[in-house]
Formats: C-alpha cells, sequence, structure tokens
C-alpha cells in the first residue's frame, strides 16, 4: 500500500524511514507549528508525528485540527503515555497509535484502518438532513436546521394555516416553503409564489385576488388571482412586510373568513390554499413602527419556522456541508463536473470564519465563481472571493480558536501570523491584503521580507 503524500513531523530519522516505504512523496516538518503550512501546501494524505514530539503537543495540534474541521489521518508514533490525548483519542476518529513504528506490519495495518474509517465516514456523508424525505432538499446538520425541520414537519403535519417563515435573506425560506407544501400536499398540487415587495399595490391585488372585466381601465378581461389558482394547494407571499396597509387589511379578512371577492367582483369565492408568508424584517418592529398590522402578525405568527444565519453559532456546522454540496451539484462548468473534489483546508477555514451576509445564497455563489476561477482540484483560498469587510466577524474570532494556536506570545510571532493570514486571505494580492490590515502596500512589502514570507505557489519540495 502506497500512499500519495505523508507528512512527517519530528526529527527522528527513523520516523521517515519507518514511512518512506509508504508514500509516494514524503514532506517532513521539525515541528507541529510547521505542520499547518505544509497542510495548505501538500494537502497530505497522512501525517505522522514521531516519537520524540510531546504527546500534549499533539493533543493541541489535533484539538486544533478539529476546531478547523480538518479531518486527515494521523498516525502518532510510540506510546500514548499522556491520559487526556487517550481521552481525546477515543473521540477523534482520524488517529492511530503505533507502539513500534519500525514494525511495517503494524504501521500498514494502523494507516489501513485510518483509511477504512475515512472512507466509511465519507459515504456516510449525508448532505441531507436526517429523516429528510428525498423529495425536500434540505442541506444541514446544524442544530439550528434540526429544530428548522421539526418545525416544518409539524406545521406541514398539522392544519396550521396560514404559515410564517422568518429568516434573513437567503437563508432558505423559499426552500422551506416548498418543504411545508411539499409535506403537506405531495408534489402535485400548484405552489404559487409572489413577492410583495415587486409589485405596485394595485397589481398585488389584482394578481392575489383577481378582478373583473372592467374593474379598471386597462381590465379587459376577467383575471384569476393566485388564491384561486393555487386551488388546494400553496400561495406563498414572499416578502410579507412589504406589503401595503390597506392590502394586509383585505389578506387579514381572507385568513380569518377563508372567503374573497376579486377586484371589482361581488361573488364570494373560498380560499382552500395553504398561505404562507416570509419575512426577513423584524415584524414585531414593523408593527411598532406603524407599517404592520398588528392583528395580522399575530394571525400569522402562530407557529412560526425560523430560519437561522449562517454564521450562527448553532448554524455554523452547515457551511462546510452546503459548500461540498454546492461543490458536487454545481452545473455552473460541465466540463469540470467530478473533478474538483472539495476545498483546501485554508480554503474550509476562510468559509466557516466569513461572517456571510447573504447567507446560502452567497454561500452558493462564492462556491459557483470558485470552481469557475480554480485551476486545481481542489478549491483553495486565492478562488474564494469573499468581501474583506464581512471575513473575520469580531464576534466570531472570539468564539473560535485561532487556527495556528499562538505557543508564544511573542509580539514579532503574532504579527507574522496575521500578515500571512490576510495574504492568504487576499489571496496573496499584495494590495488587497494591505487594505486588509490597513496598511500601505510599501509596509507590506517591508513585513514579507522581514517576515521572509512566500507565495505557496513554490511548493514545499518533498524529502523524497
Ligand atoms: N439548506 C439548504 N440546502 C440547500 N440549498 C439551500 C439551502 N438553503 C438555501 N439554499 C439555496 O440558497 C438559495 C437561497 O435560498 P432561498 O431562496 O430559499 O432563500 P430566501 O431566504 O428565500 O432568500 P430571500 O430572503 O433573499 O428571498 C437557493 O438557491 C436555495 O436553493
Ligand atoms: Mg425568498
Amino acid at each position: 500500500m502506497t500512499l500519495e503524500k505523508i507528512l512527517v513531523v519530528g526529527r527522528q530519522p527513523n520516523t521517515q524511514q519507518a514511512a518512506r516505504p509508504f508514500a509516494k512523496k514524503l514532506y517532513a516538518a521539525d515541528e507541529t507549528d510547521d505542520v499547518w503550512e505544509l497542510l495548505e501546501a501538500v494537502e497530505p494524505n497522512l501525517i505522522i508525528f514521531g516519537e520524540d514530539i510531546e504527546r500534549t503537543e499533539i493533543l493541541r495540534t489535533l484539538r486544533a485540527f478539529q476546531q478547523s474541521s480538518l479531518q486527515r489521518p494521523v498516525l502518532i508514533a510510540g506510546s500514548l503515555n499522556c491520559p487526556p490525548l487517550e481521552t481525546y483519542l477515543d473521540e477523534y476518529k482520524y488517529a492511530e497509535c503505533v507502539l513500534n513504528i519500525e514494525n511495517a506490519d503494524d504501521f500498514s495495518r494502523a494507516v489501513q484502518r485510518l483509511l477504512l474509517h475515512q472512507q466509511e465516514s465519507a459515504s456516510d456523508a449525508r448532505f441531507f438532513m436526517e429523516d429528510c424525505p428525498s423529495s425536500v432538499s434540505i442541506v444541514g446538520k446544524s442544530r439550528a436546521m434540526m429544530q428548522t425541520l421539526r418545525m416544518i414537519r409539524l406545521v406541514a403535519q398539522s392544519s396550521c394555516n396560514p404559515v410564517l417563515i422568518i429568516g434573513e435573506t437567503g437563508t432558505g425560506k423559499e426552500l422551506a416553503a416548498r418543504a411545508v407544501h411539499i409535506l403537506r400536499n405531495g408534489s402535485q398540487q400548484k405552489f404559487v409564489a409572489i413577492n410583495c415587495a415587486a409589485l405596485t399595490a394595485n397589481l398585488l391585488e389584482s394578481e392575489l385576488f383577481g378582478h373583473t372585466k372592467g374593474s379598471f381601465t386597462s381590465a379587459d378581461r376577467d383575471k384569476t388571482g393566485l388564491l384561486e389558482l393555487a386551488g388546494t394547494g400553496t400561495v406563498f407571499l414572499d416578502e410579507i412586510s412589504e406589503m401595503p396597509l390597506d392590502l394586509q387589511a383585505k389578506l387579514l379578512r381572507v385568513l380569518q373568513e377563508r372567503k374573497f371577492r376579486k377586484v371589482g367582483g361581488l361573488e364570494e369565492i373560498d380560499c382552500r390554499a395553504t398561505i404562507i408568508a416570509s419575512s426577513n424584517r423584524n415584524l414585531l418592529q414593523e408593527v411598532e413602527a406603524g407599517r404592520f398590522r398588528k392583528d395580522l402578525y399575530y394571525r400569522l405568527c402562530v407557529c412560526p419556522i425560523p430560519l437561522a444565519p449562517l454564521r450562527a453559532e448553532s448554524r455554523k456546522d452547515d457551511i462546510l456541508l452546503l459548500a461540498e454540496y454546492f461543490i458536487q451539484t454545481s452545473t455552473i462548468c460541465p466540463e469540470k463536473k467530478g473533478k474538483i473534489k472539495g476545498l483546501t483546508s485554508m480554503a474550509a477555514e476562510m468559509l466557516t470564519r466569513y461572517h456571510w451576509p447573504g447567507n446560502v445564497r452567497e454561500l452558493k455563489n462564492v462556491i459557483e465563481r470558485a470552481i469557475l476561477l480554480e485551476s486545481a482540484d481542489r478549491i483553495g483560498t486565492s478562488s474564494l472571493w469573499l468581501n474583506p469587510a464581512f471575513s473575520f466577524d469580531s464576534e466570531q474570532t472570539q468564539e473560535t480558536a485561532p487556527a495556528v494556536p499562538i505557543k508564544d506570545f511573542s509580539l514579532e510571532k503574532a504579527e507574522r501570523e496575521l500578515v500571512k493570514k490576510a495574504l492568504e486571505e487576499a489571496g496573496w494580492q499584495k494590495s488587497r491584503a494591505a487594505s486588509l490590515l490597513g496598511i500601505t502596500r510599501a509596509t507590506l512589502y517591508a513585513k514579507v521580507k522581514q517576515y521572509n514570507l512566500q507565495e505557496p505557489e513554490k511548493k514545499p519540495q518533498p524529502v523524497s
């Protein structure tokens, strides 16, 4: 069994010698702090920590891997001899320990176990939420999405009507509305959507209720409104907060009496459809500001379905899952289909740290653009165009551990790390990195020279 790239961490020659027969390319790092640079540049298939590496150092590195969602197979040479590391390994499924690394059989068996585990986890990797019917393609595994799906189910199985879905732009409100519709009606019934912000008051009214011939100047024939057209299906009222107040009163009447009249009509028509409204504004604040009717708010808000923003701690677990899903399903560049395998570790980290003001829609766009730009088989940081203003959310940076754990408190080292991060973030474009750091290009050049920072283009050379 031979692996493409193995990275050996430690100074003892016997670790490299033991690994050499199993690697096409072998890379070496003297200590754990050097691992990060090589991870991005080399993307090793296996990392081996030699016997000379402190066990607590290994523990610290593995924890940092996990915090950065890195799932790299790791082999630890020598005895563990460190109870916290032993406990940790029980949970971290990507590491094995080999007492005698020079025993080729033990070595090979441990690597096989690691690879097998990795394959199993890959085939287990499910995009869609557990118990999600196949017709409802909601990707997610985060705590927040589990709760949302639970609500979607409860609402769909009940006779709750109207339904309100709330969440920031791009969080998946329309997707959730379609899920409620499908779970309640199957795919046979109609789902008709209308954006309340996109039409004038008159047009919106006639779209919703329909009109009779001659009811206004340009009404040259009868028109059936969406409330009637939907039958027993669903009418989706997108951006309900933008509905004019007098129309809100008419909608309230429909919700209460389940009847309406066409514009200019006398006949009462039954409304049999489920009405789902969505809003990316805080409706209660809109009520307080006098822009939204209080009675309509309470009528809508019986069982609201919330969609958390991607940056919320409770939803962050979905970022990489969604990114991988979009990589696999995107049709933006058919000739690259299947060729892009995923994200580099730094790219993954960059995505998890971004603020995502445009939520899932923005993530989808970022990934599609990256697919177009990327020429390697993994999307790297330079293909990810993120708005620098939202790159390092201060709240978030406090909550998540730094990717490169700080070993000492040297200011110089911290500055080097920061400059390097900014360069990576900016895809090594110096002006962008300088503006991220708030310094001039000249200062940046001086820092790059001072800290001997090099663009990872010059890939590290294998030791064999
Ligand atoms: N959980 C998810 N799984 C897969 N795709 C998703 C998910 N959530 C959103 N998307 C995709 O992201 C895009 C935006 O979703 P959607 O239109 O439902 O958001 P929205 O909340 O209605 O946005 P807006 O407020 O701007 O109208 C769509 O392409 C949708 O398919
Ligand atoms: Mg929408």
